[in-house]
């Protein structure tokens, strides 16, 4: 599961890459609608997925030119006729996705990369079989929906926060097909990458520590409210959800974090 899993989203998130290198104009039209949608005062978040349509049309257009370019074999259990072709029990499968996903019969232009054909589908390139880079059926991919959100978030957050650069290699490097890119921090989302990293999270959490320690009573409060609130007999830890369950510990962590931090930095206890 695990294989499966990293392998093909690895694969696809550098195929995304490479091609929106290639294609300014998409990669443009996706940092766009983040830009429309999310703004640079936070991260993307997996909230702003279904907002994101165009982000979506690159995946797929990336996955329709092929990261997995034959499916798994596939073995018939049994005898059985398709289109009336004979097939024996114990025969090998091997779907050819790729002749699938570039075939003319099937794709307007198929050679070109066309993000927009996965939001305005004209009626030859609707429905049917022909969009398969998850497999199809009892096997297909169980991993699809998580696939699609981790790349989503993967590469939305790359789109939003960085500016890509390709790195111009030798003449023998570039015929071996070899791609070097460089992130760097957009200035516009400086700021709201340095908030957003574990460091600032750890020395939050260490100076709430240090904070708590100083002023017993706000850790007495806090602590009174886990005390009355029903956990439940099957676990033993809070988890994210019971937040907002918690009136005194949530807006402290949610809202307040560096008020309360800044000003019982200097006051009393509350
Ligand atoms: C871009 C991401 C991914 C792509 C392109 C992809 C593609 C595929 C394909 C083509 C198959 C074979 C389907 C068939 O036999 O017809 C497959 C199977 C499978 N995938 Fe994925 N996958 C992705 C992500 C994931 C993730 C995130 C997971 C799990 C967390 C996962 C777990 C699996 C498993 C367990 C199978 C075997 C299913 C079976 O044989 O019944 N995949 N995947």
């Amino acid at each position: 599961m695990l294989i499966a899993g990293t392998h093909t989203t690895v694969l696809t998130i550098d195929l995304f890459v490479s091609q929106l290198i290639a294609h300014p104009e998409a990669f443009e039209k996706a940092r766009d609608e983040i830009d429309n949608h999310v703004g640079d005062s936070r991260l993307i978040n997996d909230a702003d997925l279904a907002n994101l349509p165009f982000l979506h049309g690159t995946i797929s257009e990336t996955l329709r030119f092929g990261p997995v370019k034959v499916l798994p074999a596939h073995e018939s259990s049994e005898d059985c006729t398709v289109r009336g072709y004979h097939i024996p029990r114990g025969t090998q499968l091997f779907v050819n996705a790729w002749a699938i996903h570039s075939d003319p019969e099937l794709w307007i232009e198929p050679d070109r990369f066309k993000p927009e054909r996965f939001l305005i589908q004209s009626e030859k390139e609707k429905g049917g079989f022909k969009f398969i880079p998850f497999g199809l059926g009892r096997r297909v991919c169980p991993g699809e929906g998580l696939g699609m959100r981790v790349m989503a978030l993967s590469l939305g957050t790359l789109i939003q926060c960085f500016e890509w650069e390709e790195v111009k290699e030798d003449q023998k490097k570039a015929e071996e097909r070899h791609v070097k890119i460089i992130f760097r921090p957009r200035e516009a989302l400086a700021k709201t990458l340095l908030s957003a990293g574990t460091d600032t999270s750890a020395a939050i959490i260490e100076w709430a520590n240090s904070l708590l320690l100083n002023h017993p009573a706000v850790l007495n409060k806090g602590r009174a409210d886990l005390d009355n609130y029903d956990i439940g007999h099957d676990r033993l830890l809070v988890d994210e959800p019971d937040l907002a369950k918690l009136p005194y510990i949530d807006p402290k962590l949610n809202k307040q974090d560096t008020a309360i931090v800044s000003s019982s930095a200097t006051s009393s206890a509350t």
